[in-house]
């Protein structure tokens, strides 16, 4: 979005940490929309959700809200192969992304539940419970939309 320089470089000195981890790094080999991959997505939701914060003057826990957003879709599968279960993946990717950034980088119970409540209401019963939560999930749809149409304007 619209950050300016020195938002710009808050964010990347916040991301820098996780996004160069060579875990995280391999969400490059999936497809999430379109022509976008789940890591390019997940830095888009990340910077849609701070750019959210800041111009909705939200006070936010910005590592969480970062950590949360760059690790929401960190279930490290191609969710369009076809797989057991693969038509329910709206609704159980969420619960393996966050076991997996638990196991790969022990986050926080708050970033826990920032990943487990993205796709709510779909995940009916894990709702956002912090604005960090509720930043991310607003910021998943609003990419999610984004990089669907545009991917359908090119093919
Ligand atoms: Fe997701
Ligand atoms: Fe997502």
């Amino acid at each position: 979005m619209y950050l300016n320089t020195r938002e710009r470089r808050h964010l990347r000195n916040l991301l820098a940490p996780l996004a160069q981890r060579p875990e995280v790094q391999q969400m490059k080999q999936f497809t999430q929309h379109g022509r976008v991959s789940t890591y390019e997505h997940c830095r888009r939701v990340t910077e849609r959700s701070y750019w959210l914060s800041l111009r909705l003057g939200w006070k936010v826990d910005e590592p969480a809200l970062v950590t949360g957003a760059l690790l929401h879709d960190f279930y490290l599968y191609d969710w369009h192969d076809k797989r057991p279960g693969g038509k329910l993946h709206g609704f159980t990717h969420p619960a393996a992304a966050c076991e997996n950034a638990r196991r790969v980088f022990g986050i926080s119970k708050k970033e826990q539940g920032i990943i487990r409540s993205h796709m709510w209401p779909l995940t009916l019963f894990h709702a956002p419970v912090c604005r960090e939560a509720w930043l991310v999930s607003l910021a998943d749809k609003w990419c999610s939309v984004e990089e669907t149409l545009a991917g359908r304007k090119k093919n």
